[in-house]
């Protein structure tokens, strides 16, 4: 499983890019809307810290405009992937721009059959929405686990992002039941390197290593 950072903070994309562990990025409008910065500005600042497939939201709900918005934002760089709501004229939009060569990112998806769809329709990737399904009581990883099982038996190469993830238990799942990518906070991926014994096991050598006699 591959990791996408989901942020729009250039700091957090910047520090983890330095760790090596992430190979893309994904955005929304609301995590954009935090940054309190220009969409545009902070798209391409960060098309210049990660060399990889960055996701780029359109907010037009009809799929002419959404094909605007995404051959503008495709613009700005070659990494640059459209995210489209899963609705109808979404789709449309989707197959206008496949047909154009556009990537697409079909996000805010609730149900396998919406997953297929979309990617029938040529996603290049799909992005189920793990941690918004466990809040109404809903198992998340269940859907990623199905799609990806539906995608399997197909041969389809749509990628599946499993997102709005959590916590490292979300991750863990999402790996094991075969996600091609996670889409994960900043925050998480901190989660993710702690464990308490790596931090004693560092202090336990450090104490022995002043015992070592040094010439
Ligand atoms: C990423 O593609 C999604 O927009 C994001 O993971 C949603 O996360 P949230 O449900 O925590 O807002």
């Amino acid at each position: 499983m591959k990791f996408f950072i989901d942020t729009a903070n250039v700091d957090e994309i910047r520090e983890a890019n330095e760790l090596g562990v992430i190979c893309g990025v994904t955005t929304n409008p609301s995590l954009i809307a935090k940054e309190g910065r220009d969409f545009i500005e902070v798209v391409k600042e960060i098309t210049t810290i990660v060399d990889g497939p960055i996701s780029a939201e359109v907010v037009s709900e009809d799929h002419d405009g959404m094909v605007k918005e995404a051959l503008e934002l495709a613009k700005i760089h070659k990494n640059i992937v459209i995210k489209i709501p899963m609705t109808a004229e979404g789709l449309k939009a989707v197959k206008i721009l496949t047909e154009k060569g556009v990537k697409t990112n079909v996000t805010l998806v609730f149900s396998a059959t919406q997953a297929l769809l979309a990617a029938r329709a040529g996603a290049t990737y799909v992005s189920p929405f793990v941690g918004r399904l466990d809040d109404i009581s809903t198992d998340g990883l269940q859907l990623v686990s199905d799609i990806v099982q539906i995608f399997d038996i197909y041969g389809i190469e749509t990628e599946v992002i499993a997102a709005s993830i959590r916590h490292p238990m979300h991750v863990l799942e999402a790996a094991k039941v075969g996600a091609h990518i996670a889409t994960v906070p900043y925050k998480v991926i901190m989660q993710m390197i702690k464990h308490p014994l790596t931090d004693i096991g560092i202090e336990r050598f450090l104490k022995d290593w002043e015992t070592v006699p040094k010439k």
